[in-house]
């Protein structure tokens, strides 16, 4: 059993806390407020009381699961940590402000991990307490569900925190793969494109939103389309990593989608804001195109 501390509880970081402390790890939980990071815990309880009525875990273990996750005000608690994984907006700037803070609670010993689903490692250590105990630890959506985790290190990244972080990894029932530190990784290097593309293509009037989804996931049997996709990851995530892409390779090929850069500018965010290429306002999510 290892203390995770847990910064950010949107629901990266929310569903990084639940499989930890389904796994037997004491989650210290936070985020800009004590009051945000319990809301997260409400809704892991939630998720916890549905696997429960679904037969999937006993009611004793999602209560002790439940039990092992403490909400936090600040990073005090940290000094306990053995990893502390940041999940918070995928933006550079805050990340880095993050570590400042977090630094000055961690033990000697402690690990900090990243969450990223794209900023270089290598960058983003600078500000790490130690970039020897620094790495990119990258889980997937909705993260009790999704099966790899992207292990990145940094240049300066040790052996020993990758052993010790692939452990943890392992010990979650993931299934670990190791990539470099280069623009998106494996996943999002492969995913945005696609997700970049179907926005070309709505743009240029190619198909409306139902049709562009329908095609795709019917005829590349993905479980969602593009479309839909997007808005559930984000529209500002999906901005994010294309311009870190587009950015880090100086290949055109990664440039945003102009509708992906409208959507994000209209503040139309995807499934987290009620409207993105889906209005989901209703019982069920309408096309806005
Ligand atoms: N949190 C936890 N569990 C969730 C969940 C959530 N937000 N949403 C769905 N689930 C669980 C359900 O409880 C259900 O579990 P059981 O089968 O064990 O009961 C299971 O997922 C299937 O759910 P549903 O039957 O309600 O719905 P579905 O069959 O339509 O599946 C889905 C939902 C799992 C999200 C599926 O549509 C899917 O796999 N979509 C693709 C997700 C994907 O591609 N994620 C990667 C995004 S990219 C990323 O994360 C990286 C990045 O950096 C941007």
């Amino acid at each position: 059993m290892t203390t995770i501390g847990i910064i950010g509880a949107g629901q990266m970081g929310a569903g990084i806390a639940q499989v930890a402390a389904q796994s037997g790890h004491r989650v210290l939980l936070t985020d800009v407020s004590l009051d945000r990071a319990e809301t997260a815990k409400a809704g892991i309880a939630k998720r916890l009381a549905r696997a429960v009525e679904k037969d999937q875990i006993a009611q004793g273990d999602a209560d002790a699961a439940l039990d092992r996750i403490e909400p936090q005000g600040d990073y005090a608690a940290f000094a306990d940590a053995g990893i502390a994984i940041e999940a918070a907006t995928e933006r550079e700037e805050i990340k880095r402000a993050i570590f400042a803070e977090v630094g000055k609670a961690l033990g000697p010993d402690a690990i900090l991990a990243t969450n990223t689903s794209s900023i270089p490692i290598t960058r983003l250590a600078q500000t790490a307490p130690d970039p020897a105990r620094f790495m990119g630890v990258h889980f997937f959506n909705p993260v009790p569900v999704m099966k790899p985790i992207e292990l990145i290190r940094g240049l300066a990244t040790s052996d020993a925190t990758v052993a010790r972080v692939e452990a943890f990894a392992n010990g979650l029932g993931k299934t670990v793969v190791h990539a470099n530190d280069a623009p998106g990784f494996i996943v999002n290097r492969v995913l945005l494109p696609l997700l970049n593309e179907a926005i070309f293509a709505l743009g240029e009037g190619v198909a409306n939103v139902r049709d562009i989804d329908t095609a795709v996931s019917l005829g590349l049997n993905h479980p969602m389309g593009p479309l839909t996709l997007a808005d559930f990851i984000g529209l500002d995530t999906c901005l994010e990593i294309a311009r870190v892409l587009h950015e880090g390779t100086g290949d055109p090929k990664f440039r945003p989608a102009p509708l992906l850069v409208k959507y994000v500018e209209a503040g139309w965010l995807g499934r987290k804001t009620g409207r993105g290429f889906y209005d989901y306002s209703g019982a069920e999510p309408v096309p806005t195109r």
